[in-house]
């Protein structure tokens, strides 16, 4: 969307994942707290999103929003001023329908009033789903926001959330700045691979200011460590949305440790803003290939299949220009190694192994994580 918004993905946090309609003030407040303390924040986490169920089952008097003020008692105001206060930014939630999912007061039909409420309380964001839609033409609902929103003046990224109905990618960059591609993830394996084999496919709707959205991270909540890593490294490499859905109070320092990694972070959000896509895929061994702003590539290779196996591809398939010799830089060991072309690793059953690759040899040229700078000193 040419709001000039999300030019690179957007990363945060939402709470629906790991507390559905268990949000409140102090959540957020803890989670924004978190987020500055942990590192997020740091490492480029920005947005800090209300999901469903923040609001009271009816409109007042005037027609307008009304936050649930046991859940919020200095209101959606009060929240989003705390969070700003931290240097961040707070999103919300809506359905482009008569009722939300959980059958709190839609905007349809209510686009400015609602819009103005949002803009007025200091939201920088807004996710708008696709209940009780009534019928409604998709295009209608969603538009009526986008012009709503524009017309409050207030830089608010609008997140499409129609769950891949409507081949939305093909009308998503004109209407929002992200919109789902699929239906809801859910913290288990099959679901994360399933929604990653419909989201690679869209690779050329997605660029600066419009992205594909394959759904939240579920990073911490269940799956094992490899497969984790694999939702990380995959979703990194499709340029998607960073948005952790897991409870970052109780984040364990290995799940910490995945969402901050400063060199994958640096391909999701690098500025080309190109996502990665499939150089090959055969019986379930995936090559993904993702060029960067410098002439890099990344590379994920990532085995689908329950046991360890060797995946091999070779700088030339991945796009790197013909050279004597290039660097893979191992974004998850910081190991940097040299090669004359061949790119393989051995990779554990449902696991990634993901490379930066560059032109030329040396061994450390082209990291960025802190720890390796650290201990070089
Ligand atoms: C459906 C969406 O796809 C979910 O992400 C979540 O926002 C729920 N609705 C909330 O009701």
């Amino acid at each position: 969307l040419g709001n000039g918004l999300a030019k690179t993905p957007p990363m945060g946090w939402n709470d629906w994942n790991a507390f559905g309609c268990g949000i409140s003030e102090q959540l957020v407040k803890d989670t924004a707290d978190r987020m500055v303390a942990n590192g997020m924040k740091d490492a480029g986490y920005q947005y800090v999103n209300i999901d469903d169920c923040w609001m009271t089952h009816n409109r007042d008097s005037a027609g307008n929003l009304v936050p649930d003020p046991a859940k919020f008692p200095d209101g959606i105001k009060g929240t989003a001023d705390y969070v700003h206060g931290k240097g961040l930014k707070l999103g919300i939630y809506e359905s482009a329908g008569t009722a939300t999912c959980a059958g709190y007061p839609g905007s349809l039909n209510h686009e400015q009033q609602d819009a103005n409420s949002f803009a007025a309380w200091g939201v920088d964001y807004l996710k708008y789903d696709n209940c009780n839609n009534q019928g409604v033409p998709y295009q209608q609902r969603y538009n009526a926001m986008r012009d709503a929103l524009a017309r409050t003046g207030r830089p608010i990224v609008y997140s499409l959330c129609e769950w891949g109905e409507d081949s939305v990618w093909t009308w998503g960059s004109a209407t929002g700045n992200l919109w789902r591609t699929t239906g809801d993830i859910n913290a288990s394996y099959g679901s994360m691979l399933s929604i990653f084999h419909s989201n690679v496919k869209l690779a050329q709707y997605a660029g600066p200011g419009g992205w594909n959205d394959p759904d939240m991270l579920e990073v911490g909540n269940g799956m094992s460590f490899t497969e984790d890593r694999s939702e990380f490294s995959l979703w990194a490499e499709m340029a998607a949305p960073l948005i952790s859905g897991t409870d970052l109070r109780g984040a364990t320092p290995a799940t910490l440790s995945l969402y901050t990694d400063r060199d994958v972070i640096a391909v999701d959000q690098d500025s080309l803003g190109r996502q990665g896509t499939q150089v090959s895929s055969s019986g379930g061994l995936d090559v993904l290939a993702k060029p960067l702003s410098n002439g890099d590539v990344a590379v994920v290779l990532f085995n689908e299949n329950g046991s360890a196996a060797t995946i091999s591809t070779t700088a030339s398939a991945v796009g790197l220009p013909s050279a004597s010799s290039y660097r893979l830089n191992n974004l998850w060991s910081h190991v940097v190694t040299g090669t004359s072309g061949s790119i393989s690793a051995t990779v554990p059953g449902h696991g990634s192994v993901m490379y930066r690759v560059s032109q030329g040899s040396g061994s450390s040229v082209g990291t960025t994580h802190p720890l390796v700078a650290a201990s070089a000193n």
